[in-house]
C-alpha cells in the first residue's frame, strides 16, 4: 500500500519524500528529472525515472506496488516562461495530469492530493485572501492550475474521485538535507541567498512602483516543512471531506525588500540589488487566509517566522553552494 508522489523529486516533493519515509509510508516518485534531482530523493524511496503522461508507466506503477493515493506535485512551474509558451503549460499541467487521473480511474486508485497555487485568484480584490475570492488568474501557469482544479471537481462529481486541493502561496526554507535549486531559478529566497554566496552579481528587484508599502510586490511565504505537514493532512483528511480546496499560507505579508533585508540579516553578508521593470504576470500583493485549511486539516504551521524560513534555506544553501550539483 503505496503513495504515489509525482514530481518528488523536486523542491517541495523532496520534503514530502522525507517526512512520509520519517513515517514509514512506502512512497513510490515518479519524476522526469526535467527540474528534480536524483538526490532529493530519499533512501527507501522507490524511484521510477519517467513521465506522468505515459499511462503504461504511471499504471504499471499503481499495480505493482498497490498504490491507494497520489500527492501530485509534477508541473511547469516558471510563471514567466508560462507566459511566452503557454501551450506547454496546458500540455503539462492539464493534459498530462488528466492522463494520470484517466490511469487513476483504470486502476482503482482514488484520493489525490494536487499541489496548486495561490496563482490561481490572480490580482486579488480583497486581502487576505480565502478560497471563495473570485479567480481570474494573469498567467498560463495560474489559469493551467485553475484548470486542472475544476477537472478535479467534475471527476469527483462523474467518477466519486477523492480530491484535496492545496493552493500554496511562496514555498521557502528547507529542511536539514534538501533545499530549492531549479534551473533556472525564479523565486525570491534561493536567488537572495545565491548573491549572499556571490554565485549571482545581484538580486533583480521587479517593480518599485506596486501600490504597496514599500513600492514591490509582497508575498506570503510559508515553510515547506510547514506545506509538506499539510499534505499528510490532507490524506488523513481526504475521505472524510471528499473533495476539498484549502490555501496554504501564513496570512502574512512580506515585500520583496523585507525579505532582502532579512537575508541581509541571517547571513550577514553584502546583497547588491538591481531595480528592474515590473514582470509580466507578478500581482502586487498575494496574502492567504490560511482560516480553512486550520479548521478543518488542522493545520497548525510551527515555522512562520521568515527569520527562521530564511536561515533554514540559508543553511542549506551554504552547505550546497552549487546546489545538487555540489
Ligand atoms: N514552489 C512554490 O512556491 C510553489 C507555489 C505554488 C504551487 N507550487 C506547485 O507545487 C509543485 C511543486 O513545486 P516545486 O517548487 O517543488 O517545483 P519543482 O520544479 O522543484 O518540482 C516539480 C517536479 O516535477 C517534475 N516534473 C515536471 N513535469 C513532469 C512530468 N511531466 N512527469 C514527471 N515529472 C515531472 C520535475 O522534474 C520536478 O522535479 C508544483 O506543482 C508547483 O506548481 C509551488
Amino acid at each position: 500500500m503505496a503513495i504515489l508522489l509525482t514530481g518528488g523529486a523536486g523542491y517541495i516533493g523532496s520534503i514530502i519524500g522525507e517526512r512520509l519515509s520519517d513515517l514509514t509510508r512506502d512512497v513510490v516518485v515518479l519524476d522526469n528529472l526535467a527540474q528534480g534531482h536524483r538526490d532529493a530523493i530519499c533512501e527507501g524511496v522507490i524511484f521510477v525515472d519517467g513521465d506522468i503522461g505515459d499511462s503504461a508507466t504511471v499504471e504499471e506503477i499503481f499495480r505493482r506496488y498497490r498504490v491507494t493515493a497520489v500527492i501530485h506535485m509534477a508541473a511547469e512551474t516558471v510563471i514567466a516562461r508560462s507566459m511566452t509558451d503557454p501551450g506547454r503549460f496546458f500540455r503539462e499541467n492539464v493534459w498530462k495530469g488528466m492522463s494520470l487521473l484517466d490511469s487513476m480511474l483504470r486502476c482503482g486508485v482514488d484520493r489525490i492530493v494536487f499541489s496548486s497555487s495561490a496563482a490561481v485568484y490572480g490580482e486579488p480584490r480583497e486581502v487576505p485572501i480565502a478560497e471563495g475570492h473570485s479567480q481570474n488568474p494573469i498567467n498560463p501557469y495560474g489559469e493551467s492550475k485553475r484548470a486542472f482544479e475544476r477537472v478535479l471537481h467534475w471527476y469527483h462529481e462523474a467518477h466519486a474521485l477523492k480530491y484535496v486541493a492545496l493552493r500554496y502561496f511562496n514555498a521557502a526554507g528547507a529542511s536539514s538535507r534538501f533545499g530549492e535549486d531549479h534551473d533556472p531559478e525564479s523565486h525570491l529566497v534561493p536567488l537572495v541567498l545565491q548573491a549572499a554566496l556571490g554565485r549571482r552579481d545581484h538580486v533583480d528587484v521587479y517593480g518599485r512602483d506596486y501600490d504597496t508599502p514599500d513600492g514591490t510586490c509582497v508575498r506570503d511565504f510559508v515553510h515547506v516543512i510547514d506545506l509538506a505537514e499539510a499534505h499528510l493532512l490532507a490524506l488523513e483528511a481526504i475521505d472524510r471531506v471528499g473533495s476539498g480546496i484549502y490555501n496554504l499560507g501564513s496570512g502574512e505579508g512580506h515585500s520583496v525588500l523585507e525579505v532582502i533585508e532579512c537575508a541581509r540579516r541571517v547571513t550577514g553578508r553584502r546583497i547588491p540589488l538591481v531595480e528592474a521593470a515590473r514582470r509580466p504576470g507578478d500581482p502586487a500583493v498575494l496574502v492567504a487566509s490560511p482560516a480553512r485549511a486550520k479548521r478543518e486539516l488542522l493545520w497548525e504551521p510551527k515555522h512562520q517566522d521568515l527569520y527562521e524560513i530564511v536561515q533554514s534555506a540559508w543553511e542549506w544553501h551554504r552547505a550546497h553552494p552549487d546546489g545538487y550539483g555540489s
